[in-house]
């Protein structure tokens, strides 16, 4: 996710973009920059890092005179956060500019198609294609060729277009990437979202995916997809800033919640083509994944308990054994590691202490390293061949939601990917499994807008004492990660017990009023961890239980039963962990705890 913003008027616009600027940086704010346009010139200012550098470079605009503009404040996902790969990108001959949020899947081919005519790419990115179309496709009609190129484009944006020939005009373009219109007086704007426009007006048009439009001081035209001008409602921005950074949520957690459809998809889109998976960061051969004789995975916290999920998959489909280990142990163990492991290592930051240490010390044994991380660039990515990105974009919230599912969504995509590579998929598995992994987007969604009753569960079962997630296989890897939310954000006791376990020991600890959340999603196991719920019952426990959408047995025996679409048993986890994450935010807000910074918790643990 970054953030771009546009304006043009009689004012000079650097000054008002970094403004604008500094309103997004929670979007991204790993590079930035921006471009203005004066007598038919255009010039570029971009930096690695924070916004301030990048005032600091144009003297807060003041170096940088011009009365139209666009900028952007990135969140790298196609090459890492340097200067060169910051936005604005510009064309070839300098005649346009572009800044670009979102993700252009077919970018490689046309890369391609582009350099074979001459295009020379200065930036790793996928956005620069954008600006190359645009040069290749200009014959003097600005609209045209931003038509044009907008027609060649896979994927999610919302662009920014500066144009030398067309001084004070700049062009807005969405497509499935928030993009916002803002109204002024004899002078107009627009941005990512609302928290850059409000400090200069509140009148706003939303443009919808296939629209663009065309800003100048005096007028705004809103195009649809075809190029007839068409009539759009103004809406009166009523938020905060600070509610507008949420996207109206009331904690960053909730918004990341609901943004996990869209962040899932932006995993694993951009990586299926043509029914095809496609891992362009992973260059192991058929050769290299038959030679390996073990895989281990190792990460901390919630990336752990996605090692656990992701687990099942791999086993099943690419016939290796898995080994999931903490970091933090790993480590300090005899790690039985050689050159015919590889060693999968997830994190959200990339920057997590002892996930380091213990991928450094597999290294040093030999081991092949294939990193999942969310941030382009960090100190992991740089330390390792084989880097495939999250691109889930920032996560704010201290508790990992989104981050979480897309881990797991790539390990997914990595062992039905390693499965087929290996030739252990008939062509009609490979293509089912393909299907699998292109639904959990809208599984989630589906999951999301099912349970509503979320806040009301949470307020049945958070009766303050320990709480039992109970679950078989992926149900208990799952459960794993929904005992952690519920912990570390509501402070309640919770603790996930592998159901088949319960009868040796821990259903001691059933009293009374217990509360028992137990999972049963997975349709090979599930009838067994029923048999859990009758047991538990019998000992006065209150049961919540997770089963898949048809499953009426279940009713019988639990209390309450929340409904998730079904998936693949090797897939579910990603699904069934949704309410989980529900129902420790809900029940975190009835304890009034501190959402998104929950109290001794730090997003990155970079020491030990
Ligand atoms: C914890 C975070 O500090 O670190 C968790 O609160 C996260 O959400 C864990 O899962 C590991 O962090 P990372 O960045 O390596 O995934």
């Amino acid at each position: 996710m970054c953030g771009i913003v546009g304006f043009t008027g009689k004012q000079n616009a650097a000054p008002i973009l970094l403004e604008g600027l500094k309103k997004l940086e929670y979007r991204g704010y790993d590079s930035a920059g921006i471009a203005v346009c004066k007598d038919g010139v255009i010039s570029v200012s971009k930096v690695s890092g924070r916004i301030a550098n990048l005032c600091e470079k144009t003297e807060n605009g003041a170096n940088m005179p011009g009365h139209s503009g666009i900028g952007h404040t990135r969140w790298a996902t196609h090459g890492a956060p340097t200067d060169i790969n910051a936005h604005p990108h510009m064309s070839c001959d300098g005649r346009f500019s572009i800044v670009h949020n979102g993700i252009i899947e077919n970018y490689l081919e046309l890369r391609e198609e582009l350099t074979a005519k001459g295009y020379a790419f200065r930036s790793q990115t996928d956005t620069e294609v954008i600006v190359h179309l645009l040069e290749m496709y200009y014959d003097g009609d600005l609209k045209s060729a931003v038509m044009k190129t907008t027609s060649r484009l896979e994927g999610s944006y919302a662009i920014g277009v500066l144009c030398a020939d067309c001084p004070g005009t700049i062009m807005a373009v969405r497509e499935a990437s928030p993009l916002i219109l803002g109204i002024g007086v004899g002078e107009n704007f627009f941005a990512s979202d609302v928290t850059a426009l409000v400090a200069y007006t509140r009148n706003a048009i939303y443009l919808d995916d296939g629209e663009f439009a065309e800003l100048t001081p005096e007028r705004i035209t809103v195009y649809d997809c075809t190029g007839t001008v068409i009539q759009k409602p103004v809406s009166r921005i009523t938020w905060s800033v600070e509610a507008a950074e949420k996207g109206g949520y009331e904690h960053f957690m909730l918004k990341e919640i609901m943004e996990q459809p869209r962040a899932v998809k932006s995993a694993l889109a951009p990586r299926i083509q043509n029914d095809q998976i496609q891992l362009d960061d992973f260059s192991f051969t058929k050769e290299d994944l038959r030679g390996i004789k073990k895989i281990v995975v190792t990460a901390c916290g919630s990336a752990y308990y996605a090692g656990c999920a992701g687990k099942y998959a791999i086993e099943k489909l690419c016939h290796i054994p898995v080994d999931v280990q903490l970091a933090s142990e790993l480590r300090y163990g005899e790690p039985q590691i050689d050159s015919g492991t590889l060693l999968i290592v997830l994190s959200q930051s990339g920057e997590t202490a002892d996930t380091i240490a213990a991928m450094k010390e597999c290294q040093s044994l030999g081991a092949r390293v294939l990193a999942i991380v969310n941030v382009v660039g960090s100190t992991i990515a740089k330390l390792v061949d084989n880097t495939l990105y999250t691109w889930a974009g920032p996560e704010i919230a201290v508790a990992t939601t989104k981050g979480y599912t897309t881990q797991l969504s790539v390990l997914y995509l990595f062992a039905v990917y390693a499965a087929h590579t290996m030739e252990l998929l008939s062509q009609q598995e490979y293509l089912r499994l393909i299907r699998e992994l292109q639904s959990i987007p809208q599984k989630i969604q589906q999951t999301l807008d099912m349970n509503i009753t979320l806040p009301q569960l949470a307020k049945k079962y958070n009766t303050g004492h320990s709480m039992f997630y109970i679950g078989r296989n992926t149900d208990y890897a799952a459960a794993l990660e929904g005992a952690l939310k519920m912990k570390e954000i509501s402070y309640i006791h919770a603790e996930a017990y592998a159901a088949g376990e319960l009868k040796h020991g821990t259903i001691a600890l059933i009293d009374e009023g217990q509360s028992v959340i137990a999972l049963c999603c997975n349709r090979h196991i599930a009838e067994k961890t029923m048999n859990n719920i009758v047991e538990v019952k019998a000992r006065g426990a209150q049961v919540l239980a997770l089963a898949v959408k048809g499953d009426r047995a279940v009713l019988a025996q639990a209390d309450d039963v929340i409904y998730i679409p079904g998936l693949d048993p090797l897939f579910q986890s990603v699904a069934e962990i949704i309410p989980l994450q529900l129902l420790a935010y809900y029940a975190a807000k009835e304890n009034g705890c501190d959402i998104d910074k929950p109290k001794n918790l730090e997003k990155s643990v970079t020491v030990e």
